[in-house]
């Protein structure tokens, strides 16, 4: 047994041991150096933001079931990990839309996105264009078309259409993608109706959110919120600005504004329109059964996507991952297959690649990140999925996307 160190020893030991850190001063990396995981930017997003906003950000349609799945269903799949394959040179870069991209997925738009942070789309495309991964702008959005190409110059920028009852409107929005060089239309297809949010009609949840008396201490318990949110210039539908439909100068719910705004009438005939009036590649998102996947190849666009709106839409819709490899099965050789919903990790999008997926998107997962520590938070999102991919590719024998198989998994 060693000597045990004597009193004039102890200090010189204790030295060799302590370390003091210098205490951080900057708020925002405080915050990131406490966070591993997208599940600790959410909690921290969780305290920064007001309850309300923080519920339209995380909540899903009723019981929250479909929500709730879309996580479950990625946690269930194992891997089957290969071993002794020599994998010390990893490459997790893919094509997507036929063009290159860092690693497999693209940002899903996610509107109102400046209720998380006054910098909003703009931030979210800057990081998106950083990562070499394209950003998809919603209609919905806070910032407009021009204003987030000008952000992100070469950014590959992809656009969601809703149907606004106005096709006009629409078609002049198409014409705005494309004077701005947008890639991409991403026509989105699950919300012929808003699904009923249950934390949002408890809450009375306004676009933008109103500060009455409900609100009121709830802002002055969240006063970094607060502040920036009265300091920075009115939330409006910034692609709308002015116009007869409404842009969100008065607070208005959304399910009420979808209702009068967006056209439940959409059909595949509309799918045929987009098409006439735009030349690059279409997206329809929102399909969730192989039937829809098979009309989707037969009407030719370019890729679906996989989609229950983030179980925000019909509640009993199916998790999505538990959809790709039957989709691919059907209609991988004829379109891209991208999918989304719950999406927190690298390995998740591993496991959606190898059932046969050419990419994921991700909401939630940056819009925590966005809340916790704006723009840096989006980046250590960004940069976490990248490690992720790298050392999970690593650790089940694959070297690059092709690698990603079935085989590695057991469903
Ligand atoms: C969305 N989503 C969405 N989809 C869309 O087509 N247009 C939109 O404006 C929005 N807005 C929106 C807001 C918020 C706050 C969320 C969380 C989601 C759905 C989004 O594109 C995507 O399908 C889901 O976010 C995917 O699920 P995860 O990654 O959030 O689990």
């Amino acid at each position: 047994m060693s000597p045990k160190p004597s009193l004039r020893q102890m200090p010189a030991t204790l030295r060799s041991v302590i370390r003091f850190q210098r205490p951080e001063a900057d708020p925002v990396e405080r915050r990131l150096a406490k966070a591993a995981s997208v599940a600790d930017l959410r909690r921290i997003a969780k305290r920064r933001l007001p309850g309300g906003v923080f519920d339209y950000i995380d909540g899903g349609a009723e019981g929250e079931r479909t929500l709730a799945a879309n996580q479950g269903a990625f946690a269930r799949a194992t891997f089957r990990p290969r071993v002794l394959r020599a994998v010390g040179d990893v490459d997790i870069s893919t094509s997507i839309l036929g063009r290159p991209a860092t690693y497999p997925l693209a940002l899903a738009p996610t509107g109102f996105t400046r209720i998380a942070d006054p910098e909003g789309e703009l931030a979210v495309a800057r990081a998106a264009e950083r990562a070499g991964l394209p950003y998809t702008l919603s209609t919905l959005s806070t910032r407009s078309i021009e204003e987030v190409r000008a952000a992100a110059p070469d950014g590959r920028l992809w656009f969601q259409v809703y149907a606004w009852r106005d096709r006009g409107l629409v078609r002049e929005m198409v014409e705005r993608c494309a004077a701005a060089e947008y890639e991409a239309l991403v026509l989105t297809v699950d919300t012929a109706v808003l699904g009923r949010r249950e934390r949002d009609v408890r809450r009375g949840f306004s676009l933008p959110p109103t500060i009455g008396p409900g609100t009121l201490l709830d802002g002055a318990i969240h006063p970094a919120w607060t502040w920036a949110f009265v300091r920075s210039e009115p939330i409006r539908f910034a692609n709308v600005v002015g116009r007869d439909v409404g842009d969100g100068a008065s607070p208005v719910t959304l399910s009420d504004y979808i209702g009068t705004q967006f056209d439940p009438g959409l059909s595949w005939a509309d799918v045929d329109w987009l098409r006439s009036i735009w030349d690059g590649p279409i997206v329809v998102k929102g399909i969730q059964t192989v039937e829809d996947a098979v009309l989707a190849a037969d009407a030719g666009v370019e890729a679906i996507a996989l989609s229950n709106h983030g179980g925000r839409q019909l509640d009993g819709a199916p998790a999505i991952f538990d959809l790709v490899a039957p989709v691919a099965h059907a209609v991988g050789d004829r379109l891209e297959v991208i999918c989304d919903g719950g999406v927190r990790r690298g390995s998740d999008i591993v496991k959606a690649v190898a059932a046969g997926a050419t990419c994921c998107m991700a909401g939630r997962a940056y819009l925590y990140g966005l809340g916790a520590a704006g723009e840096r938070g989006v980046d250590r999102v960004l940069d976490w999925f990248a490690e992720d991919l790298r050392r999970t590719f690593a650790l089940l024998g694959c070297t690059t996307v092709a690698d990603l198989t079935p085989e590695l998994l057991e469903m």
